[in-house]
């Protein structure tokens, strides 16, 4: 099924074809909701840039086009105001038989991509032997939020983990624990995480300051890279340390994602090399190969070089991205690769974007779409920092959120004389606390840093993952309260609209597949989260204004229908965004 504004941008669409010829196909008929209940529902506006087009008065073009519009099973008749807008009042009628519907279908009426396509989504994507931070926090949970959409959809969606597993620090750390600590490269488990980043920052140091112990690491890279038994074993054992590390933050956020790290492209790093050649875009700089980028200059106003293959022959970060995203296109057959990072890697994208297109690696059919967020920052405004100054640990701000929660929890129910088991406390604490995290993360148009603070977050007001699972629990006590079973209320059930705030909420209700085609299409996820939190709130205003329990037949099922459809736009909608709903908290 259509949304209604998709069906009406194709009325609208045909209409002004009908009165202006088929010259006008496609063109774009900027329907959009209307800013004022007043005018109406939506509003088309198409006619005021085609007047210098065509040459005529926008009003007289709004006249043509209403008189060729026949929209008469969703709306009022239209009515044409100030220099040409044209609006559209949606029919009760209308409304009802879509609302009585949408509760009737198990997607609320949100209907699958007409054109699923394969769509491979790069997120989190930790690096080895260094602790996941913030910034993959980020990463993981707008990836997440991003896969869901589209999977939900009906896209085939590859999850893709793209591990920093490879590389020149693996020399190091190999060529240091050779030296302290030898049986963290043949017995596994032998070493905590935490302890691999102290090992990595000691083995860092006494590369920078040790001439003899450069070159033991080297020799390491170069052992690994040729493939040597012991230093791939060494290797290994530490990628595993690391895994099972990510692993406990992947459950703690349940998160599904196919690890495919870097090392996975190092056969393929030559070929980058080989065919860039052939297309003549390498050139030599100072002695390494590189491609110099159009449009992009230093500060100099030099172009910029995109560094392909160092001068001692080792390949960079964006080689790596070069062979994937090929690998990605050609292998994988992706239509819509996506890359969720910090901002911070903008430029990296833009370059490695261009010189895959520039080779022609890039078919019509295929788009690249990096997705870049902004900082977590503390309360100060700085970069998120644990007070002795080091990287907050993903683990210790998740069980924060969840022992927050849980304190939170049980000050509430001593204030409300509540009593409820163990398994209750901990169970609720642990959704609201994650919930919470995510939710603040995802609410934020994900292009600003934003503020990390978890007394926002688990406030039970605002735009916030409590309230949100509030709203949802106050649905199920309604049922609870009037012994209702939603799942059952009648095939002849029918929604009718009478009140002000029925119709608010209705139309509101409406809207859902409009947001969800809006975020798959620009993926912002803090579009749905806006979303539901005018729902909350227009629930919350129709709760407020009209009895559901109390009230006759059949405004009392059409009543409960709406609260459960309220209560179900509310569970997708949050597990879309890898929130899990409670009955009761
Ligand atoms: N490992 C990188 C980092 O920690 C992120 C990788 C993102 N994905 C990619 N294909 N480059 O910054």
């Amino acid at each position: 099924m259509d949304s209604t504004q998709e069906q009406l941008k194709l009325k609208v669409e045909q209409a002004l074809v009908a009165a202006f010829g088929r010259e006008w196909t496609g063109t774009d008929p900027m329907l959009v909701t209307a800013s004022n209940p007043k005018f109406g529902d939506y509003q088309a506006n198409l006619a005021l840039p085609l007047a210098k087009k065509i040459g005529q008065q926008p009003r007289v073009i709004a006249q043509s086009i209403v008189a060729k519009l026949d929209v008469s099973d969703i709306c009022e008749p239209p009515e044409i105001a100030g220099p040409g807008f044209i609006n559209l009042r949606l029919k009760t009628d209308y409304l009802q038989t879509q609302l009585t519907r949408m509760h009737q279908d198990e997607r609320l009426g949100v209907g699958k991509a007409k054109n699923p396509q394969r769509q491979i989504v790069d997120f989190s994507s930790p690096n080895i032997a260094k602790e996941m931070h913030v910034g993959h926090l980020r990463s993981t949970i707008i990836g997440d939020c991003i896969a869901r959409i589209l999977e939900f959809r009906g896209h085939d969606v590859l999850r893709l983990n793209h591990v920093g597993d490879w590389g020149t620090q693996f020399g190091m750390l190999i060529a240091y624990l050779r030296e302290v600590y030898p049986q963290a490269l043949t017995t596994a488990n032998a070493l905590e995480i935490g302890d691999l980043v102290e090992f990595y920052k000691k083995a860092k140091k006494r590369f920078d300051e040790d001439d003899n112990f450069k070159e033991t690491a080297r020799q390491e890279v170069v052992k690994l890279q040729s493939g040597a038994v012991d230093t791939t074993h060494a290797w290994q054992l530490l990628c595993e340390q690391s895994r099972q590390e990510f692993q406990v933050i992947y459950d703690l956020l349940d998160i599904r994602l196919t690890e495919r790290g870097e090392s996975f492209y190092n056969p393929f790093l030559p070929h980058v090399v080989t065919d860039l050649e052939a297309a003549g875009l390498l050139e030599e700089s100072d002695g390494a190969k590189v491609v110099f980028l159009e449009g992009f200059t230093n500060k100099e106003g030099q172009p910029l070089p995109l560094i392909i293959q160092k001068s001692d022959g080792g390949y960079n970060y964006a080689t790596t991205d070069l062979a994937a995203l090929r690998h990605r296109i050609q292998k994988e057959e992706g239509k819509r690769l996506i890359y969720v990072t910090d901002a911070g890697q903008a430029g990296h994208f833009a370059g490695v974007f261009q010189v895959a297109r520039r080779a022609g690696w890039v078919p019509d059919d295929v788009e690249l779409v990096h997705v870049p967020f902004g900082l977590v920052l503390g309360e100060d405004g700085k970069r998120l920092k644990t007070r002795a100054g080091d990287t907050v640990r993903l683990r210790d701000l998740l069980d924060e959120a969840v022992l927050r929660a849980k304190q939170d929890l049980e000050a509430r129910l001593e204030e409300n004389q509540r009593q409820e088991s163990p398994e209750f406390i901990a169970h609720v604490a642990q959704v609201v606390g994650i919930s919470a995290v995510k939710y603040a993360d995802l609410s934020q148009n994900r292009t600003t840093d934003y503020k990390f603070s978890f007394d926002r977050m688990l406030s039970l007001k605002g735009n916030t993952a409590p309230y949100m699972l509030y709203s949802f629990a106050r649905t199920q006590s309604i049922a609870r309260e009037g012994n209702i079973d939603f799942t059952n209320l009648g095939n002849e059930a029918k929604i009718i609209l009478q009140a002000d705030g029925e119709f608010t909420l209705a139309k509101h209700l409406l809207e859902l597949g409009e947001v969800i085609n809006a975020v798959e299409q620009e993926l912002m996820p803090n579009r749905l989260c806006d979303y539901l939190y005018q729902l909350s709130d227009k629930f919350n205003k129709f709760y407020e204004n009209c009895p559901v329990l109390k009230s006759e037949e059949p405004i009392k099922t059409s009543r409960l229908m709406l609260c459960d459809l309220t209560a179900r736009t509310l569970k997708l909608g949050l597990n879309l965004l890898g929130i899990s709903v409670l009955d009761r908290m």
